[in-house]
């Protein structure tokens, strides 16, 4: 038996692990094209990583594939250690909702379910008792500031509202990790803010976030950026103690790469 070394200096375990990752696109015979090529990445638990690259470039590929949404042409996805490759579609589903929480640019709520239903949805599927479902509800309600807009239906509330009912959503199961794609996509820049606030205090909390992007303002606020072009690893970054001085960083490994000008919306540090 090998002898467990224990660290206290830093923390080994991975909460995603993806090994050699490899997503190639196209029918059999026809043309093919190679997404995301044997991409390597470890999320240790309570990281708040970014993943940036130009349009293109493979960061929903990536975040599909994380997601155990999409199944890899080669490599291995590993979520709290485990490999949900073998597993059968409810198995699968199960394990996703338990362990994943997802946020997306469009929101993704269900107009004919008021805000209460639409937070409660996952823990509805799973079978949770009432006094435990709505004990969660408060917690998490109070926590993103949304508890006054229950009773509404997503669409009589803002973008910014919207993507915090999502959030809490995401997180009300208490997933290992939460998983974003352009989540600021569709938002204001006051709302932006908002959300990514929002998004950082929760991970000050201890959850642990992978966020894909290509908003330099909102990857400002992570704590690492790995850069993507051309389905590989371009850099990496992490951010020092000033976001403002982060976000003008991210602004010059974008332009180092290349590529991004036309993605790269007006600064607004
Ligand atoms: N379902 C698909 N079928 C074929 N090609 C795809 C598919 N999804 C994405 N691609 C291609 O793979 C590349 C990466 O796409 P994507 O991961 O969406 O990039 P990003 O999110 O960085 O903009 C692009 O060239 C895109 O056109
Ligand atoms: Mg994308």
């Amino acid at each position: 038996m090998p002898r467990v070394v224990h660290t206290t200096t830093t923390d080994t375990r991975a909460v995603l692990e993806a090994s050699g990752l490899t997503k190639v696109y196209g029918a059999a015979g026809g043309a093919t094209h190679t997404a995301l090529d044997t991409f390597d990445l470890r999320v240790a638990p309570g990281e708040f990583l970014g993943v940036m690259g130009p349009s293109g470039s493979g960061k929903s590929t990536l975040l599909n594939l994380l997601a155990t949404i999409d199944t890899p042409t080669a490599g291995s996805v590993r979520v709290g250690g485990v490999d949900p490759a073998g597993m059968r579609p409810a198995e699968l589903a199960l394990f996703r909702r338990r362990q994943l929480g997802f946020v997306f640019q469009e929101f993704n709520l269900l107009d004919t379910l008021t805000v209460r239903e639409n937070i409660l949805l996952p823990l509805v599927l799973d079978k949770v008792k009432l006094p435990e479902m709505n004990r969660r509800l408060k917690e998490v309600t109070e926590r993103l500031g949304i508890g006054d807009l229950l009773d509404r239906r997503p669409f009589e509330v803002s973008g910014g509202q919207q993507q915090r009912v999502a959030i809490a959503r995401a997180i009300v199961p208490g997933p290992a990790v939460v998983l974003a794609d352009e989540l600021t996509g569709n938002l204001d820049s006051k709302s932006a803010l908002d959300v990514m606030t929002t998004l950082q205090g929760l991970n000050d909390d201890g959850v642990t976030v992978v966020m894909v992007t290509h908003d330099p303002f909102a990857a400002s606020f992570c704590k690492r950026i790995v850069f993507i072009k051309d389905g590989r690893r371009f850099s990496e970054m992490t951010r020092g103690t000033n976001r403002q001085a982060f976000f003008q960083q991210v602004l010059d490994a974008l332009s180092v790469m290349g590529g991004a000008a036309d993605d790269v919306p007006a600064a607004r540090a």
